[in-house]
């Protein structure tokens, strides 16, 4: 499509966790019309059929059906990791832009196989990597940007969870791996805000407490509770060290056992003046030391780029997308940027099997170097600007907010005063 009035007519494949999550957000903006669902589980398909019922679109178990559909503009990709790369590559040959899932794929080989089909089908493809169009990181990224920390020479990641949410996950051919799968997001935030190429990764990790027969213990998982069949073929915790070509390192420590309530996740930067920055659990940014002086909270818009509608960033990364298709324009969050995170993941993976240092140019690939330049994706392109919804819509927000603490403190006066009538 090449006119920008006219709707993105989009194909959901994959109608799980995020399947419907994708749904509910694509579904609030006007500039497109979900008009088909694929998903081999029937269970899923009728849930979206209650969801999109104005709508009612065509629902099928079997993904290739929703491909042959001509009206469809793009499809978006929320299946298990392993079918990322088959549903991709049929999607863009069937001439369909996607909006695909992280990580790209579960290996080397599937990532740059879907690079190699997207410029032959000059197709658009944007990863999830939803914090790249969140105010809290582009914030923290904008302060990069401005030398608020000199040069980010020390990024670190802390991430101790509960487990996986669906038995798939535990699953190394399945997902590719606990490192690659969930710290893709990580490593892309290092990345962003070292602004250097990655080059070396050592990690360790194993299996302090997944076992044959490990029972699912996230919070919100639809599992919870439930053995899995299968003995978990991924690690349940890992330490990985990233060295840059400027010499910048990097590190996360990975726990995915703890049980609710969580530690969560922190993101930290220290730059060469001294300064740092530091985000907790998506929902603050303080900043410090150096040039900056005394602790200080960072103001964010946290909910203008989600609505709460899931992830920070992810209506922001919906709209963007639905830009993108229209306009027929590379997306910020694209598959060069999301190579280099996912490469670190799947050195992680395997610095843990083999033992020893991996180098990232063992996964260099001259041809995929050249279908970049040749498309003008920058590595490093500047950070885009801040998302806001209008002053009428954040009114109406902060309204419900107080609303919603209003009645909480009436409930709690009633009950302080039913316990003192009681004394
Ligand atoms: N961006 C993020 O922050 C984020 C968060 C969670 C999950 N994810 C990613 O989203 C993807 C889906 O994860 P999830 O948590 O929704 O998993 P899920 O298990 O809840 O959902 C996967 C869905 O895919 C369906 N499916 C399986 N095979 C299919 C096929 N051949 N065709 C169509 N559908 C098929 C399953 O029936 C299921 O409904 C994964 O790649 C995951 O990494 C991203």
């Amino acid at each position: 499509m090449t006119t920008n009035s006219k709707l993105v007519n989009l194909g959901l494949i994959g109608f799980g966790d995020m399947g419907r999550g994708h749904c509910i957000g694509f579904n609030k903006l006007s500039e497109c019309n979900i008009m088909a669902v694929a998903d081999p589980n029937e269970k899923q398909l009728e849930t979206a059929r209650e969801f999109l019922k104005k709508s009612s679109p065509h629902l099928c178990t079997d993904y290739r059906e929703l491909l042959d559909i001509p009206e469809l503009d793009a499809v978006v990709i929320s299946t298990p990791n392993y079918l990322h790369a088959p549903i991709t590559i049929d999607a863009m040959k069937a001439e369909k832009h996607v909006f695909l899932e992280k990580p790209v794929a579960i290996n080397v080989k599937q990532m740059d196989e879907i690079i190699k089909t997207m410029s032959e089908m000059k197709k658009i493809v944007q990863i999830g990597l939803v914090y790249r169009y969140s105010n809290l990181y582009r914030t923290m990224a904008h302060l990069v940007e401005k030398g608020t920390f000199g040069r980010v020479m020390m990024a670190y990641c802390k991430e101790y969870r509960d487990n996986f949410a669906t038995p798939w996950f535990f699953d190394e051919k399945k997902s590719g791996g606990a490192i690659l799968e969930k710290n893709c997001h990580h490593f892309d935030l290092f990345n962003w805000f070292i602004r250097s190429p990655p080059k070396k990764v050592f990690s360790m990790g194993g299996q302090h407490v997944y076992k044959p027969g490990h029972v699912i213990q996230c919070a919100f998982s639809p599992f919870k509770g439930q053995k899995l069949e299968q003995p978990p073929t991924i690690v349940d915790h890992a330490n990985v060290v990233i060295e840059y070509e400027n010499g910048a390192k990097g590190n996360l420590g990975l726990c995915m056992y703890e049980i609710s309530p969580i530690e969560g996740l922190e993101i930290g930067i220290i730059g060469d003046n001294g300064a740092w920055g530091l985000a907790k659990n998506d929902r603050s940014l303080t900043i410090a030391g150096g040039p900056v002086g005394e602790l200080r909270e960072v103001e964010v818009d946290y909910y203008s780029d989600n609505e709460n509608l899931g992830h920070v960033g992810c209506q922001v990364e919906r709209m963007a997308f639905l830009e993108c298709v229209k306009e027929e324009k590379q997306p910020h969050a694209n598959l060069l940027i999301a190579r280099d995170a996912c490469l670190i993941g799947i050195a992680s993976e395997k610095s843990i099997k083999e033992e020893r240092i991996v180098s990232l140019s063992e996964f260099s690939n001259p041809e995929i170097d050249k279908i970049f330049n040749d498309l003008g994706v920058e590595r490093f392109p500047p950070t885009p600007s801040l998302f806001s919804l209008d002053e009428k819509r954040l009114k109406a927000r902060k309204k419900r907010e107080l609303k919603n603490k209003e009645r909480a403190l009436q409930r709690e006066l009633r009950a302080i005063r039913e316990e003192l009538d009681r004394l």
